[in-house]
């Protein structure tokens, strides 16, 4: 890894020093570990044009090993018109440097809008994140985490990640439901009918663009749906439904905010509350946030929610469980989860929530996301011989205002931030360079809140071939 970080700050060096900076084709056609990319993308005009004409991104390139991992579990995939939409999914709109990524989740829009693989507003969304031993990590669909091999390749116009799993394009709700190991939701939908031929609106709803969903998930849930089931008609079953489901807008769990009431597609409100790290939906908690959707986003949460009683959690010095009126059902009337053992679920949840996933503590919203973007990186023939040591222009910018640019500059072509002494060259640079390699200052974690780790359960997954 060291030699190859060396390796980069010897191309840009060499290239600044020629007064010319490397683009991102010739990011691809120059590192040794992206050939394999290198061969696909060439073999696709589709790819080849959207990656030349690319600015103001992040790119996210799979290496070699990456690519022959996936082709050996999913032959003829990435080489077929998978391909095309793999490379928008990976190319993100913005420049994120590793330094940019922090404890707080950022979902970032990629170029993925073709609706036979997204449908969300802008592009579909990859997660950046630092991981809990301070790794920056990647995930897209089905919990996937790609991390960096060779962080930080500036280019033309923005900064390329090598990272060492092809990223998973994220399939649709139906898919991630069956998938995810959600037993206790899928037992739901049978008790309650949903699966039936004429609860048409529960197809309707997956479909859609632009959906949040609040899945229960636990034996909790379950009985109270059973209950629910015979005691509902029909018509308030599909109510019951349409009340775990916020359309037309994808709230990532950054953006849920304490006390913030949303509008389910049933017409009454839910309310958010945080409350000591945690994510709750009137009273029920949030015990896995985040799972990426081709239409949105999935929460999944440990108890039926009411829409007659939108209060939050327990205060947390009370020790009062959370009643939720069809819960009191007796465990003996509960049907056997259909789907696998229901201790494999139960041990999974309690592992989710023991973990903690506080990832909505210290909100930062989508406005980080828009500051962070203006990290643009134009350097443009004129402007590459001052690169290597002057912050970087955005004088170009159209609309961006200095001070969040002014965060982050390129000095001997490695990213840093403004506040930070930096290498200790502020003029010339390049009589500097042959030492570039010492140049990997170890600038630890950026501050920002304290964020409970991140829930084990969100390891790396298999790269199954329905990731498409
Ligand atoms: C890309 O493909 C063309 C033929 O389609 C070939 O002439 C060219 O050498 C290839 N370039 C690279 C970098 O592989
Ligand atoms: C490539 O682009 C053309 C023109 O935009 C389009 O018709 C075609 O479907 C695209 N191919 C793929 C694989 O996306
Ligand atoms: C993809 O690669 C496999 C072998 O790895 C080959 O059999 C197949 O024909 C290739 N498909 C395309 C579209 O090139
Ligand atoms: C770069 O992209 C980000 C994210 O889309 C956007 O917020 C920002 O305004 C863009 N910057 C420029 C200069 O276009
Ligand atoms: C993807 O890139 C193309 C070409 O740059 C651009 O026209 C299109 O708007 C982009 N799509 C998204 C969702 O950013
Ligand atoms: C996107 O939505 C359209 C209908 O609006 C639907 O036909 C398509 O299957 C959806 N795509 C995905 C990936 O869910
Ligand atoms: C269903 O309704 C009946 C009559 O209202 C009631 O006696 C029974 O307790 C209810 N069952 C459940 C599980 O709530
Ligand atoms: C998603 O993850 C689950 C659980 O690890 C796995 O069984 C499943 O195959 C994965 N789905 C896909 C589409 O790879």
């Amino acid at each position: 890894m060291k030699p190859l970080r060396t390796l980069s700050l010897w191309w840009l060096a060499t290239l600044v020093s020629h007064g010319g900076a490397i683009t991102l084709l010739q990011v691809l056609q120059t590192y040794p570990q992206l050939s394999s990319l290198n061969v696909l993308v060439n073999s696709s005009a589709n790819a080849t044009a959207l990656l030349a004409n690319s600015n103001n991104f992040t790119f996210l390139a799979p290496s070699n090993d990456a690519i022959s991992k996936f082709t050996n579990e999913n032959p003829g995939v990435l080489n077929g018109t998978q391909l095309f939409p793999n490379i928008q999914y990976g190319l993100l709109q913005g420049g994120y440097p590793t330094l940019s990524i922090t404890k707080t989740p950022q979902f970032i829009h990629s170029n993925l809008s073709n609706p036979n693989y997204a449908n969300v507003t802008g592009g579909q969304v990859v997660e950046l994140v630092l991981g809990s031993d301070g790794t920056p990590e990647f995930i897209t669909g089905n919990g996937s985490i790609s991390t960096t091999t060779t962080p930080d390749v500036v280019c033309v116009g923005g900064i390329v990640h090598i990272i060492n799993s092809v990223l998973s394009v994220p399939v649709t709700t139906v898919l991630e439901i069956t998938n995810a190991p959600l037993e206790y939701f899928v037992s739901i939908l049978n008790v309650d009918n949903y699966l039936s031929a004429s609860a048409t609106y529960v197809n309707q709803i997956l479909e859609v663009p632009d959906v949040t969903y609040f899945i229960p998930n636990s034996a909790a849930a379950l009985a109270g749906a059973t209950a629910l089931a015979q005691n509902s008609s029909a018509a308030e079953l599909e109510q019951i439904f349409q009340y775990y489901i916020v359309p037309g807008s994808v709230n990532y769990s950054p953006m849920l905010t304490n006390g913030m009431n949303l509008k389910t597609q049933q017409g009454t409100d839910l309310t958010i509350t945080l409350q000591d790290g945690d994510i709750y939906v009137n009273s029920a908690k949030v015990i896995k946030p985040d799972l990426i959707v081709a239409n949105g986003v999935v929460h999944v949460i440990d108890n039926l929610l009411n829409s007659f009683d939108t209060a939050g959690p327990p205060a947390p010095t009370t020790s009062v469980t959370t009643s939720i009126p069809a819960a009191s059902i007796t465990p003996t009337s509960m049907p056997t989860p259909s789907y696998t053992s229901s201790g494999t679920s139960n041990s999974g949840m309690s592992t989710g929530a023991k973990a903690g996933l506080g990832v909505g503590v210290g909100v930062v919203g989508l406005a980080l996301l828009g500051i962070l973007g203006f990290l643009l990186f134009r350097h443009r023939k004129n402007k590459a011989a001052r690169t290597a040591s002057v912050p970087w222009d955005n004088s170009s910018m159209s609309g961006a205002t200095a001070s969040p640019f002014n965060k982050f500059y390129v000095q001997r072509g490695q990213v840093q931030r403004q506040e930070d002494p930096g290498l200790g060259l502020q003029s010339t640079g390049m009589a500097h360079v042959e030492d570039a390699g010492m140049g990997g200052r170890d600038y630890g974690q950026i501050d920002g809140p304290s964020i409970p780790p991140r829930s084990p359960s969100r390891a790396l997954r298999g790269d199954g071939k329905t990731y498409f």
